[in-house]
């Protein structure tokens, strides 16, 4: 799709579809009245004789408007005024999408952009109007034989600024949502396809066309004699059942000045988790291909890096394998010694991702990062404690924190914190081992395993992500999210603009 800014009036735009606000009860918003007024009052017309409440969700589409220069007016229900929030923009904007494809323009001008979203400005509704257009356009057909995705000519879209003072800055937010949307769009399609063909190597794979395709990215693969000769015993552990070889991908994007630390992404990418020998149950088990769905918001994450050229180091790093039961596999009572030297009592062997992250944590110290984010669909119970909105927020480091919620209200993809105290980690005591891999109850779950990880991010600033239950979508609508793509971006996008800020 191809986006533009303009400044201007409604009624002199040549375009195929123009698409105007109403509120409710039947109030025209300032872009639909200035229209109303060049077409001798025909929107006024329609609205009194009841034709649109102007509720949200409900919508018109006029054709031969006299006077008009457009094809078409597409009159979209905004609710009330002064309810506008932040969820209501989003579902306007993602109605419009739906609405837009399902007619014959070619194009579209979109008067949105001055709705009254309770402390948003311009720039925010921008990217949120790109973000729902191009969300509404995904479509994953790719293993389909007959491609089912309708016939959609819908090809530019138009945003309208209030003036020629605002393009500048507009014209931005259109670049972060087209990465931020192709971003996503990667993470998407990496967590949907199947974990026959998503394996440990073709992420590895995925990961070298990206540094291809970008000269800024540069990628190294370690393949499992590479990590035994380094000790990754927990993480070489879980994939002793499977017959695909584990890899650990670092892929670097250098855009920052030469010296400067970088940023980490650590992403969990198990490509499909059985549980191992504690199996799990059989019901709805397909959707634990999505278990690498951390993994592929890291590539995401990266490729909208790319795409905007940010002047930050940043560094993606993903362990990946594959969580099987066979003859080799991991017994739950197996001692295994970690990168870190701290040796660890496996006594669930479906508590696999922190064994394959706290390897990869431990790694990335060489790096000498400024901050570490792992991103992990890590547990069920973090589902239990938040539900399907926030990601499940652990940080070592408070003002870290304070960066990811903020950079999550920002991109609306929000994150939730909850304590990673001193208090649980008696849980994780072993009688054998340095610690164990799981507590003995099921207090807490989501806690315990930022506990765990916590003992092997003591060396620099960490945050981690517990993304089980916001990565993807069940039932009907099965399907990655893409998320957390526009968190992670929006952290790094908050940095550059931290950096530029200093003297
Ligand atoms: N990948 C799962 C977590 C998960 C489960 C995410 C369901 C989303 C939906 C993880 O590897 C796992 O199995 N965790 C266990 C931990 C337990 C054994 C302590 C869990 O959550 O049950
Ligand atoms: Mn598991
Ligand atoms: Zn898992």
């Amino acid at each position: 799709m191809e986006f533009s800014v303009k400044s201007g009036n409604p009624e002199k735009q040549r375009t195929a579809c123009l698409v105007l606000g109403i509120y409710e009860s039947r109030r025209l918003t300032p872009a639909a009245e200035q229209f109303d007024a060049a077409c001798g009052g025909h929107l006024s017309n329609l609205l009194r004789r009841g034709d649109l409440e102007g509720k949200p969700g409900q919508s018109l589409l006029l054709f031969n408007i006299p006077d008009a220069l457009c094809e078409r007016v597409l009159l979209m229900g905004c609710g009330r005024e002064r309810e506008i929030d932040d969820r209501r923009f989003r579902k306007i904007a993602a109605q419009v999408a739906m609405a837009l494809n399902d007619t014959g323009a070619n194009d579209a001008t979109l008067y949105l952009s001055d709705l009254p979203v309770k402390s948003r400005d311009l720039n925010w509704k921008i990217r949120q109007l790109v973000e729902a257009i191009e969300e509404s356009r995904y479509y994953f057909d790719q293993l389909k034989s007959r491609k089912d995705a309708p016939r959609r000519p819908l090809r530019k879209i138009i945003l309208s600024a209030p003036g020629r003072r605002e393009l500048a800055s507009a014209e931005q937010a259109v670049r972060e949502g087209v990465a931020i949307s192709a971003g996503m769009a990667l993470a998407k399609d990496l967590g949907n396809l199947p974990p026959n063909i998503c394996t440990p190597s073709y992420l590895a794979e995925q990961a070298q066309a990206l540094a291809l395709e970008f000269p800024a990215l540069r990628v190294k693969v370690l393949d499992e004699a590479e990590m035994e000769q380094l000790g990754m015993g927990a993480l070489l552990s879980v994939t002793r059942g499977s017959a695909q070889p584990a890899k650990l991908i670092r892929l670097a994007f250098r855009r920052g000045p030469a010296t400067a630390k970088p940023y980490m992404l650590v992403g969990k990418g198990v490509t499909f988790d059985t549980g191992g020998i504690s199996l799990k149950p059989g019901d709805g088990m397909d959707e634990m291909k999505f278990d690498m769905c951390g993994a592929a918001s890291v590539l995401g994450t990266l490729r909208a890096c790319a795409l905007l050229d940010l002047p930050l180091n940043v560094i993606g790093l993903i362990p990946t394998v594959e969580n099987m039961p066979g003859g080799r596999a991991s017994r739950p009572g197996d001692i295994v010694t970690s990168l870190s030297g701290q040796t660890i009592e496996i006594l669930n062997t479906d508590a696999e991702g922190r064994l394959i992250l706290c390897d990869a944590l431990t790694y990335a110290e060489r790096d000498e990062p400024v901050a570490v984010i792992d991103i992990a669909t890590l547990t069920g119970a973090c589902i239990i404690a938040l539900g399907r909105y926030p990601h499940g927020l652990f940080s070592n480091h408070p003002s870290l924190a304070t960066a990811l919620q903020s950079a999550g209200h920002t991109a609306y993809d929000r994150v939730w914190e909850l304590p990673l105290w001193d208090d649980y980690q008696e849980g994780l005591d072993s009688n054998f081992a340095d610690m164990a891999n799981v507590a003995n109850n099921r207090d807490g779950g989501a806690i315990m395993a930022a506990c765990f990880l916590s003992r092997f991010t003591k060396k620099f600033h960490w945050a981690h992500l517990d993304i089980a239950g916001t990565a993807w979508k069940s039932g009907k609508a099965k399907g990655a999210t893409g998320r957390p793509v526009p968190l992670l971006t929006q952290y790094l996008l908050d940095r550059v603009a931290e950096a530029k800020g200093k003297p």
